[in-house]
């Protein structure tokens, strides 16, 4: 992405603040930014920021002869290799699809011969009003691609899609359109990789309908006794952030989840287990399923025995003996089952030598994909994932992003591997 120019057009809304983070990632990544603030803009975020992160002057209005003279706006929007508008306000692309070219920044959007991004944010009602889906569907029948907002709790308080996406899933998308992968450093690191493909997703578009995926997610507990267990650090996050983008993407989705602290996503139906043996068990009730993704940390082993009462010390300073027995392997038993779903894909959570291992597994377990992280850089629990996914066909490295970006990448692939 080195050298890439990206002209940021920065429309009026409280998403507007995220547009400076994509100005350091862009930065970061040592491409180019010029940015364009419209009024809107300017009420949440200065032209001095905006000039100070992306090192270029920001240009603000048509009649500044001073820009005028040294740029023209028809040169301007012309010198860049992508136009992206975040964030796209309901107004902005009002005015977008209509063509109206009242201020510089819909000038440029007209005049300018280059692919254009547009990333809405506001407010759940404005996103889902029959004008909005209306204008939203001219500017993609003209060329132009619109990312799906984030769902969830908005800055005026009401939840729904509507969230201006996070500053990476923006990134991954430019690299999209760019046709290279848009990599952070940590993913530029990957040993191996084929280009990372972060396409918009279609408004929507229900790609799953009809599918059954079946996820397993968290950890798993496996009691010592009635007081002590044998547990592992995985939060679950990852694996119901899967289950969400399933579910938003039309599919049935069942979610077999350890003991985790998370709530069930939306549409999602959820069964809950605490060890390897009960979710083992509510996997094979759950069958037959379309995808199988087994996300969860399974401890390999269990205590061979279970006390039925709390253990004690008896001061004799001798240690209790704790006999290890192997768990049943959930994903492995499913990629010879009978009942095998047409795509099974199983996650590699490794330290050290990731894709020798994830390659190994795919073997081992029967499945078609693994999807190994490093959970050394990124640790278990945390907010941000970088996937790799490991398949016969070869290994294709995601950029760092948020367990949600990641998760709608990932059931984005899987959309694609059954159509
Ligand atoms: O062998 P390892 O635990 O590293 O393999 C990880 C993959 O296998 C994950 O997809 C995990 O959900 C699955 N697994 C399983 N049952 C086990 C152990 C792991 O389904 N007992």
């Amino acid at each position: 992405m080195t050298g890439k120019r990206i002209l940021l057009i920065v429309g009026g809304g409280i998403a507007a603040y995220k547009a400076c983070e994509l100005v350091r990632l862009i930065r970061k990544n040592e491409a180019e930014v010029t940015c364009v603030l419209t009024d809107g803009g300017a009420h949440f975020v200065t032209a001095m920021t905006l000039a100070a992160l992306s090192e270029n002057p920001v240009h603000t209005t048509l009649w500044d002869l001073k820009n005028e003279v040294e740029m023209g706006h028809i040169q301007l929007s012309r010198a860049a290799d992508l136009v992206v508008v975040c964030p796209a306000t309901a107004d902005l692309m009002a005015r977008m699809a209509a063509g109206i070219a009242d201020d510089l920044a819909t000038t440029l959007l007209l005049a300018t011969d280059k692919p254009v991004l547009a990333v809405p944010a506001m407010n759940v009602r404005m996103w889902q009003h029959a004008a909005t889906v209306r204008n939203v569907a001219t500017l993609r029948a003209s060329g132009v691609s619109v990312l799906e907002p984030d769902e969830g709790m908005m800055a005026c308080g009401e939840y729904g899609p509507g969230r201006l996406p996070e500053p990476d899933a923006v990134w991954a998308a430019i690299g999209g359109m760019l046709g290279a992968g848009a990599s952070t450093d940590s993913a530029r690191a990957a040993v191996s990789r084929s280009p990372v493909r972060a396409e918009p997703v279609e408004a929507h578009s229900h790609p799953l309908s009809g599918k059954h995926v079946l996820i397993t997610a968290g950890p798993t507990h496996e009691p010592i006794d009635p007081v002590r267990y044998i547990a592992n650090r995985s939060s679950g996050k990852q694996g119901f952030a899967i289950a969400a983008a399933a579910a938003r993407a039309g599919a049935k989705v069942t979610l077999v989840a350890g003991p985790v602290n998370l709530d069930t996503p939306q549409g999602v139906r959820r069964i809950d287990v605490e060890t390897a043996r009960e979710m083992a068990a509510a996997v094979d009730a759950a069958l037959p399923a379309d995808v199988a993704i087994m996300v969860a940390a399974v401890a390999d082993w269990r205590s061979a025995d279970q006390s039925a009462q709390k253990i004690k010390k008896d001061g004799s300073g001798q240690v209790p003996p704790l006999q290890l027995v192997e768990n049943p392997d959930i994903l492995a038993t499913l990629g010879r089952s009978d009942h095998r779903p047409t795509l099974v894909v199983g996650f590699a959570a490794e330290t050290n030598d990731l894709l020798t291992h994830a390659h190994a597994k795919l073997a081992r377990k029967g499945a078609d994909w693994i999807v190994a992280n490093d959970v050394v850089t990124h640790k278990m629990g945390g907010e941000v994932n970088a996937l790799h996914i490991v398949s016969a066909h070869g290994i294709e490295s995601l950029p760092e992003m948020s367990k949600d970006a990641a998760a709608a990448a990932l059931v984005k692939r899987i959309a694609d591997a059954l159509a």
